[in-house]
């Protein structure tokens, strides 16, 4: 019997955290196994990591009818019985048109610490907030998504990240997706394992 995992990955970038997931699959660090990748954009360049795994990606554009898109989303996404959907760079707003398809099993990455810069381009603005003097710290934060609310849910996991003084925009960013990377694989075997059980679980 497969006992491992599984799980349907969305993205609308790059794919360096679904890289992660991938690598840790591979080499037994994250009992589980990735069915699907979906994305939004088709430009995506974490297609092409999904694709040199010989997995499944399927593109669904943006449609003007969110209530639609969201819907046939969920329909094609559950056609893989994901145990876990984890958003990993999905950049697009889910409604509960999705969510409630798959309650308590989407899982978030959102590169700032709970409550802190929703929405994109959170290391940046955690930035800019550093350099008036507002914080010393950012992070990372690893949440449920019960609802429409953004960047924001149950917790599974978080870790700060000390912005520095010499650090630059890029040096920061660098050093948030490192620890994205890490604190993604980690949760995510919490939480297949059993290890990680929020109180909404
Ligand atoms: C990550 O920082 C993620 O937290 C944010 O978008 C970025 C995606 O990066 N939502 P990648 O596509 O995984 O490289």
């Amino acid at each position: 019997m497969d006992k491992k995992a599984r799980l349907v990955i969305l993205i609308s970038g790059n794919g360096s955290n679904l890289q992660a997931i991938l690598d840790a699959c591979e080499v037994g660090r994250l009992p589980a196994r990735v069915l699907a990748v979906f994305s939004d954009r088709g430009q995506a360049y974490g297609l092409q990591r999904a694709e040199q795994r010989q997995i499944p990606t399927i593109i669904i554009p943006p449609t003007p009818n969110r209530a639609f898109y969201d819907a046939d989303l969920a329909g094609q996404v559950a056609v893989f019985e994901p145990d876990w959907v984890v958003l990993a760079g999905w950049m697009r707003l889910l409604t509960m048109n999705f969510l409630s398809h798959f309650p308590n099993r989407v899982i978030n990455l959102h590169p700032a610490l709970p409550g802190q810069f929703p929405g994109v381009n959170a290391i940046e603005r955690a930035f800019e907030a550093y350099r008036r003097g507002e914080i010393s710290q950012t992070g990372v934060m690893v949440h449920l998504v019960p609802d429409e609310g953004v960047d924001d849910g149950p917790l599974l996991a978080s870790q700060t990240v000390l912005i520095l003084p010499s650090d630059t925009l890029e040096t920061l960013t660098a050093r948030v997706h490192q620890v994205e990377y890490k604190l993604l694989v980690e949760t995510l075997r919490g939480v297949v394992t059993g290890q990680i059980k929020p109180e909404s679980l």
